[in-house]
């Protein structure tokens, strides 16, 4: 039996482990999917007790994502975001990768969207750098816009072709726009919006991270203007769908993921 798992802080309500046993049984796969929750400071020696023991590959989430570093060979994508969420053990040495930003690049792609033009991604946290660089990756052009404007320029000098602002510049910014993300946690179990309504349009796709509740006040108000909206669960979906894919070398049933996790939400 393989055994993979996920390290975190806490992890008791995540969504990984039925999103990942689902796909195991669909596919006959002999494996579990375990969460274990090292103290602050002992991320890497997580890391090397997994590897002592055999684990087949690791999810990692807040607050490890950064620490974890220091015990893997990051690829390129995850060395420049500077987090790991996904770590596969198959090699010499533990490698580390960043799902995250292909999850939401796959989420949008999969609704149909077309991935050039620009992009504004709200947010300059862990999940703003991930998915800024995932889009300018795709060869958008990606502003930033935070509450924080330091933090939002501090981004972009990191991403690619990148330009960062504050929240007031977000109806200027969209005026143009083909994609808008919200990376921040504005809408997180309340009914509130980063992102002015009267700035939405029916060019954009709006993508929000934020998957609880899963129709959030961003997503209706995109509705209501007309703009094709992608709800968070499908950037955790794909973040999952890249990492099984990764570990198993298999295409994910990505339906039978879609189903559990959704069913958990
Ligand atoms: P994550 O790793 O999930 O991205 P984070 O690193 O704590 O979490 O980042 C949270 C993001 O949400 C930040 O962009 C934060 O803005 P600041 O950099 O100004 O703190 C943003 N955020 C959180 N609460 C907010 C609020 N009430 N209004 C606007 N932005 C908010």
């Amino acid at each position: 039996m393989d055994v993979y798992g996920l390290i975190g802080n806490p992890v008791e309500h995540s969504l990984s482990p039925p999103m990942h046993e689902a796909a195991y049984e669909e596919l006959d796969i002999d494996a579990r999917y375990v969460t274990f929750e090292p103290a602050e400071g002992e991320a890497s020696d997580a890391v090397e007790a997994a590897e002592t023991l055999g684990v087949a590959g690791l999810n990692v989430t807040i607050p490890f994502k950064q620490a974890v570093l220091d015990a893997v060979d990051p690829d390129d994508l995850a060395a420049r975001i500077g987090a790991v969420n996904t770590i596969d053990f198959t090699g010499d040495r533990p490698t580390g990768h960043n799902t995250d930003a292909i999850g939401a690049v796959r989420a949008l792609r999969e609704h149909d969207v077309t991935l050039d033009g620009s992009a504004v991604v709200v947010g300059a946290g862990g999940a703003g750098r991930a998915i800024s660089f995932g889009l300018a990756d795709e060869g958008l052009n990606v502003s930033i816009a935070n509450r924080t404007v330091r933090k939002a320029k501090a981004l972009a000098g990191d991403v690619p072709g990148a330009d960062g602002h504050g929240l007031d510049a977000l109806g200027d910014l969209l005026t143009g726009a083909d994609v808008l993300v919200n990376a921040t946690s504005v809408g997180m179990d309340e009914d509130r919006s980063p992102v002015p309504s009267d700035a939405l349009h029916d060019d954009l796709a709006v993508l929000d991270a934020v998957y609880s509740p899963i129709e959030t006040r961003l997503l209706r108000d995109g509705a209501a203007a007309g703009a094709t909206t992608v709800d968070g669960a499908w950037m955790l979906l794909y973040q999952g769908v890249e990492a099984f894919e990764r570990w198993t070398g298999r295409d994910a049933p990505v339906e039978t993921m879609n189903e559990a996790l959704r069913g958990e939400l």
